[in-house]
């Protein structure tokens, strides 16, 4: 009975959600496109910047253009994004923006993004007034986008997030994404087409060119089940519907209570938000892995790879890690790595792999592909320049300064911030660590191997519990207990942050000949706890960081690290305010003054000076 009754209200919202598809009340989210007018003196370069993505990335949803160097003026570029439930409760996606002199919300919203936001939406998620935005500091830039509506159509899960233009109007528009007027206007039903400015949500191609559909996941109800259940709810008194009210809040709430225990779809990328029906009992909670299809074009035969790697010789050999060996070779073309599996693929793991070759960060190592024959290889891009180990301890390299270390800091910290936050599903790293931080030619730093715990925990199910990490570099409650959590990254990266300071293994062997190890960690913590603590500091830098070095800069980023290391796990900030506070660091014109942009709890925590050098 009470399924029915639920099933009946559910109706009913669905009923009463007509027109208002922007609002949204679960959590869950989509990938989408923002169409980015090019003016005169715009280029990728900036485009991948302001709305945080790869210019690969960008390009690979806009075969268009042919030379990445000269966009033409004029012309509109797709750029990926990911859509969300905001807290206000509509559907968006927020951006960061480094604010630069000169910069008024005015030209914020009209030309460095596009007209995708607007002056209001920016005067609303930001606290400075619209005639006082500061030379520098960081900014909410909100961008509106839709994952779909069934209603309308289930042909189209991915939309294009379209300011309108003056002279543009809704034959032009179906002109340009052939398709039909008629589907436009139910789309964006409030929506004046000639009025030359305002957003449309209109369906867009994802990369292999073509819609993707609406991904449902409420495929346990028909359509007619529905038309059904609708019409006997509709007739139902509204003294029902109160009572339903109730339950269905009542479950909701405690759905929200843990939030783990959401039910996420396998989904690689585009998917419905109509997960209203996440707390009721139609959805099963059991991902959806039969019949999944692996992109072809991500796949590779064992020749292909046999002849990219001189026949896997010991000379392309570049690596020996957890889970195999890893080959040099170039492959269609691109520079990659080749990594041997030493396990089998299953079509868990497939699904998953599929999952993963579709998250793309400039800050993340690319998954390119796989493959199957004979044994397992995964392919990924090619970083040229070693790995975050080598430049801070091998005697070969240059030692890094100081400005590089920060800039490895936040590039670390936007590639787990990615998909701690914005994947879909999310991702714990579960191994960060400097030998995982990879550097490219330009020192910019990539994380790699992400997803790929839980790439083999979905292969290998012996491996679920066992505990995957590096000693040194793992929370005590995750070595303890094997609780894991996007704070068992947060932890690691502070362990990193000590290491950019001190270039020290996480575990110092406090003599040679006696064997006592202390952790990176207690070695920092002591030196806080000093009478000087600068001096214990000073102690601790890295002698190759030379005279020159900011001190007030390191002192910062050491009590930083000290937060992600905190023993609580609820206390460590989160790999978002860690961007940011990163962020701030590295804009030299910036003080350490996060506490008055961001009113984060864990910065404020952070910043409370908890620890006073
Ligand atoms: C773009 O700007 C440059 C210089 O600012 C100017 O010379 C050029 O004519 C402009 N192009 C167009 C198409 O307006
Ligand atoms: C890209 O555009 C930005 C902003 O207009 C400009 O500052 C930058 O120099 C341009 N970069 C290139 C490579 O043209
Ligand atoms: C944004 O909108 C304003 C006002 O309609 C317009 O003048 C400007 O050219 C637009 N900017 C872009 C990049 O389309
Ligand atoms: C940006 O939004 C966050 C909350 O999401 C808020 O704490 C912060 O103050 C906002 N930034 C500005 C400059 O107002
Ligand atoms: C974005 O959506 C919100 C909520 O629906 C709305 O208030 C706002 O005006 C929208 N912004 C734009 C630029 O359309
Ligand atoms: C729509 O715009 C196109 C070109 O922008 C124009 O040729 C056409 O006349 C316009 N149609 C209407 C109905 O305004
Ligand atoms: C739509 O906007 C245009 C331009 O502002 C205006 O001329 C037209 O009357 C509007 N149409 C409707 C139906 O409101």
């Amino acid at each position: 009975m009470i399924l029915t009754t639920k099933i009946g209200f559910l109706a009913i919202i669905i009923l009463w959600g007509g027109g208002v598809e922007s609002k949204c009340s679960t959590r869950g989210s989509c990938g989408a496109l923002a169409s980015y007018y090019a003016w005169n003196g715009t280029n990728l370069t900036f485009i991948s910047t302001v709305l945080s993505t790869s210019i690969t990335h960008i390009l690979s949803y806009n075969p268009q253009i042919t030379n990445q160097d000269i966009i033409q003026f004029g012309s509109r570029v797709n750029v990926p994004f990911t859509c969300g439930c905001l807290e206000e409760g509509f559907m968006g996606h927020q951006f960061i923006y480094q604010i630069r002199p000169g910069n008024s919300y005015q030209k914020i919203a009209d030309l460095i993004y596009a007209n995708l936001t607007t002056v209001a939406m920016l005067q609303s998620f930001n606290s400075y007034p619209v005639e006082n935005v500061p030379d520098t500091g960081l900014l909410n830039v909100t961008v509106n986008c839709s994952c779909g509506n069934s209603k309308v159509s289930k042909d189209y899960g991915l939309f294009v997030t379209y300011p309108l233009r003056v002279g543009e109007n809704i034959s032009s528009l179906a002109n340009e994404f052939d398709l039909p007027e008629r589907l436009m206007e139910d789309y964006n039903p409030s929506v004046n087409f000639s009025s030359g400015s305002g957003l449309v949500f209109v369906p867009g191609k994802d990369q292999n060119g073509a819609f993707p559909p609406l991904k449902s996941s409420s495929s346990g109800i028909s359509g007619g089940a529905i038309a059904g259940i609708t019409i006997a709810a509709l007739l139902g008194a509204i003294f029902l519907a109160v009572c339903f009210y109730v339950i269905f809040f009542r479950e909701r709430r405690k759905a929200e209570a843990f939030p783990g225990a959401e039910p996420y779809e396998l989904n690689d990328g585009p998917g419905t938000l109509e997960k209203i029906s996440e707390s009721g009992p139609i959805v099963s909670s059991t991902p959806r892995l039969t019949g999944i299809t692996v992109d072809k074009s991500v796949e590779f035969s064992y020749e292909e790879l046999a002849k990219a790697t001189d026949d896997f010789s010991l000379a392309n050999k570049i690596g020996q890690g957890g889970f195999g060996s890893v080959f040099y070779g170039e492959l269609r073309g691109e520079k990659a790595a080749i990594k041997q599996m030493d396990m089998q693929a299953t079509k868990e793991f497939l699904a998953e792999l599929n999952v993963l070759t579709h998250v793309h960060h400039l800050n993340l190592v690319r998954l390119i592909g796989y493959c199957v024959e004979g044994s397992l290889f995964l392919v990924y891009e090619y970083i040229d320049n070693g790995n975050l180990t080598q430049h801070l301890r091998s005697s070969g390299r240059e030692p890094l300064p100081w400005s590089t270390r920060v800039q490895i800091a936040l590039d670390s910290a936007r590639g787990l911030e990615y998909i701690h936050e914005h994947t879909v599903p999310v991702y714990i790293h579960r191994d960060i660590k400097p030998a995982n931080i990879l550097i490219d030619k330009n020192f910019r730093a990539k994380v790699s191997d992400f997803g790929l715990t839980k790439l083999t925990a979905v292969g290998n199910a012996s491996l679920q519990t066992r505990l995957v990490g590096t000693f040194g570099y793992m929370p005590p409650e995750y070595a303890q207990y094997g609780d894991v959590s996007p704070k068992t990254d947060v932890y690691a990266f502070g362990v990193v942050l000590y290491g950019l300071i001190s270039a020290k293994e996480a575990i110092v062997k406090a003599n040679e000949v006696v064997t006592e190890s202390r952790g990176l960690v207690a070695l920092f913590e002591d030196s806080f706890n000093e009478p000087n603590p600068q001096e214990a500091l000073t102690k601790l830098l890295d002698p190759r960081l030379g005279d020159d070095y900011p001190l007030n800069s390191i002192r910062k980023m050491a009590q930083l690290a000290r937060a992600c290391t905190h023993e609580n796990p609820q206390l460590r900030p989160s790999m978002r305010s860690i961007m940011v506070a990163l962020m701030t660091l590295s804009s030299t014109t910036e003080d350490w003054d996060i506490g008055s942009f961001y009113e984060n709890q864990d910065l404020v925590h952070l910043m409370s000076g908890r620890l006073q050098y």
